[in-house]
């Protein structure tokens, strides 16, 4: 073992025991034991069921599907944690919501993701592991160490071993550039962009794509699927414009209202996500979506941040498949 097992304690908020689970098994770091519940008005009540006096404890929260309650429940038990003399509390939250809100981009709106890091560290948490946030300068929100980790390996391993080998890496807006360029350099092939303008929270509209597709495997590249309208419109478009085969990768999965029979009935021939948000049984039926396990991947950023060792060598391509 490389850390002294009896010093740290991973416990599972509401969001998503089956990833804590599997991340226990792959770090070796036992679950703790934590009762929640509701009072009748509908107010958290969280009790932590074990001392945690001078531990290093670590906290698995996905802010996603009932984002209010999770983020209340993450915030209650980092109060109830430092109330009870933890050493240190780390927050792991593989899908980090309220991160799209990050900028004042029309007067009278909020920044929620600054808002939430400031939550989390009045609350008690003293680091963040978070996964693909939605724009890197989010790191910046806080005031306290964040590992910075990322599913691009991951997915591109599990798209590799199926078989796939793209032509063309697709960024299926503007502000996925950043994640299609580290795609491409990946796996050392060409990127292209279409040019999306979001109508409303749930339509978009294309209005072009840079670069050339035609007759080439395309691989649209994204941090998260939440309608499906961003990559079945991308999708789309690459299809008019001549492309073969189309795959999606994404490392967050929210599929929110009819997202799943949107990508049902699109030209998407295959869609590889993450599993930091836990799949509906709706998505689950979707025969076309592969989703691919980051338990290890976390699991060795926690015994990183155990053992005080660097985690660049997580952030590196295979460094950190067994
Ligand atoms: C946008 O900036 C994100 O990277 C995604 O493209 C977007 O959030 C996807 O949303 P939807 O699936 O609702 O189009």
């Amino acid at each position: 073992m490389p850390f002294d097992e009896a010093n740290a304690v991973l416990f599972s908020g509401a969001s998503h025991p089956k990833l804590t689970e599997a991340i226990a098994k792959s770090s070796g770091v036992p679950l703790g034991a934590l009762e929640s519940s509701e009072f009748p008005d509908g107010e958290t009540f969280l009790e932590i069921k074990e001392s945690v006096r001078g531990k290093q404890v670590f906290v698995l929260q996905t802010i996603a599907h009932r984002p209010n309650d999770y983020l209340m429940e993450l915030l209650i038990a980092a109060d109830a944690l430092k109330r009870a003399s933890a050493k240190e509390i780390i927050a792991v939250v593989p899908y980090f919501g309220y991160c799209r809100q990050d900028r004042k981009d029309r007067p009278r709106v909020p920044i929620t993701a600054k808002l939430v890091a400031n939550l989390l560290a009045k609350a008690g948490i003293t680091r963040l592991i978070a996964m693909d946030l939605h724009a890197d300068q989010v790191q910046g929100f806080f005031d306290i160490p964040v590992d910075h980790l990322s599913a691009r390996i991951l997915l591109s391993d599990a798209i590799k071993k199926d078989g796939f080998e793209p032509g063309v890496i697709v960024a299926p807006d503007v502000g996925s550039i950043k994640i299609a360029r580290a795609y491409s350099e990946e796996l050392n092939i060409d990127f292209a962009v279409v040019d999306k303008h979001r109508v409303s929270a749930s339509s978009v509209e294309v209005h072009g794509l840079i670069g050339d597709v035609k007759g080439k495997d395309v691989l649209l590249a994204d941090d998260m699927c939440s309608t499906g309208s961003t990559l079945v419109s991308a999708a789309k478009a690459c299809h008019e414009k001549g492309a073969k085969q189309i795959i999606a990768a994404v490392t967050h999965g929210l599929f929110i209202g009819p997202a799943i029979e949107l990508l049902e009935q699109s030209l998407i021939d295959v869609i590889y996500v993450a599993d930091t948000i836990e799949l509906s049984e709706n998505a689950k039926k979707l025969k076309k979506l592969r989703s691919v396990p980051t338990a290890d991947l976390f699991g060795q950023a926690i015994n990183c941040t155990i053992s005080n060792k660097s985690i660049v060598s997580l952030l590196q391509k295979k460094m950190f498949l067994k």
